[in-house]
């Protein structure tokens, strides 16, 4: 993403300094794994060298064999990779820092507010939204902007169930996801960006069933820096799409503002459908190196729609995908 360093930074911290992450204390009662797995994850990210030998592999197998349909079979990533290098601009710029400051994230109590075209406002305890549909472990490709690339099985359910609970109007267009902003949880917030962070779809992306409302990962809780306590994951789309750490779902009848394409129209689209096709003003998009259980990334061809276009394609018959962008 475009970096704005600023020399305010937190310096390099030392591991242990870090807290361990917040116990999430009421996922999903039949998921006892989540349960065992919250204080190892916790506790791997203190000592991150130790998080291969405390997770339990047969846990994590588990989790792998409730997959659903929707699940690439292509090697994993690693939860130590996807949960060490990681864009999440709240807490600092660099791919090491959210994991290293984002333990200052309160993900207890925490509610999300419906708001805009809806029914009726709803403010929810994330927990009831947790609870109100069963998980499933999809595994998908996570394409970042920026040329990288990941494959993780995340744990949710399809947002369209959630947006159903929220009612929009049928004058609802789009939504959009508002992320948290609090100075006081986020002490080394960057300037120059115009939070809070957020991100919208046109409401019948975000039907789409592929688009996941998600809650965990690799079987466990979303550790802070990968977006807990929920986010949206979108796998035909650049990561940014992806908004972390969401408090409000916005439904509206115009495009919403979104902080990249604010930010940089003319490199960052609404829409931001993964497009090999399609160049980054300041590179190709037509590869991306693919972080999974090697020593380093390796090349691979980009597809489009990441690969899902069988799912997706049809949401944008008849549009010019590179003005579209
Ligand atoms: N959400 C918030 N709130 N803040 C962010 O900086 N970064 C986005 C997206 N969601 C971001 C965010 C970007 S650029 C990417 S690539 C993905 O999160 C990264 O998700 P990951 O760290 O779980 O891989």
């Amino acid at each position: 993403m475009l970096l704005r360093k600023s020399g305010s930074f937190k310096s390099i911290i030392r591991s242990s300094e870090i807290t361990p992450q917040q116990t999430v204390k009421d996922f999903q009662q039949d998921r006892r794994r989540f349960l065992t797995q919250t204080a190892a994850l916790g506790a791997g990210l203190v000592a991150a060298a130790h998080v291969p030998s405390i997770f339990d592999p047969a846990q994590v197998e588990a989790a792998q064999a409730a997959s659903s349909r929707y699940t690439v079979n292509e090697t994993q990533t690693p939860i130590l990779k996807a949960a060490t290098y990681n864009n999440f601009y709240e807490f600092g710029t660099d791919k090491s820092e959210p994991a290293r400051n984002a333990h200052t994230l309160k993900t207890r109590p925490w509610t999300v507010q419906v708001d805009g075209l809806v029914k009726k406002p709803l403010t929810l305890d994330v927990d009831t939204i947790i609870k109100y549909r069963p998980m499933e472990n999809r595994v998908y490709r996570h394409r970042c902007v920026e040329a990288w690339s990941m494959v993780i099985p995340w744990d949710g359910y399809s947002l369209s169930e959630f947006i159903n609970l929220c009612e929009p109007l049928p004058s609802a267009k789009y939504v959009q996801f508002i992320t948290l902003l609090d100075k006081k949880q986020m002490p080394d917030l960057p300037g120059g960006y115009d939070w809070p962070y957020s991100e919208g779809l046109r409401l019948d992306e975000a039907m789409n069933p592929l688009a996941l409302l998600t809650f965990g990962f690799y079987g466990t809780f979303l550790p802070n820096q990968n977006g807990a306590p929920i986010r949206v994951v979108l796998p035909w789309k650049y990561g940014f799409k992806s908004a972390k750490s969401i408090v409000k779902f916005q439904f509206t009848d115009k495009q919403p503002r979104t902080l990249w394409n604010e930010i940089a129209p003319r490199e960052y689209g609404f829409y931001s459908n993964v497009n090999p096709t399609v160049d980054h003003p300041r590179w190709s998009q037509a590869k991306e190196r693919r972080i999974d259980t090697g020593a380093f990334p390796h090349s691979i061809p980009t597809l489009p729609f990441n690969g899902y276009a069988d799912q997706v394609a049809g949401l944008y018959a008849g549009m010019d995908l590179k003005k579209n962008f």
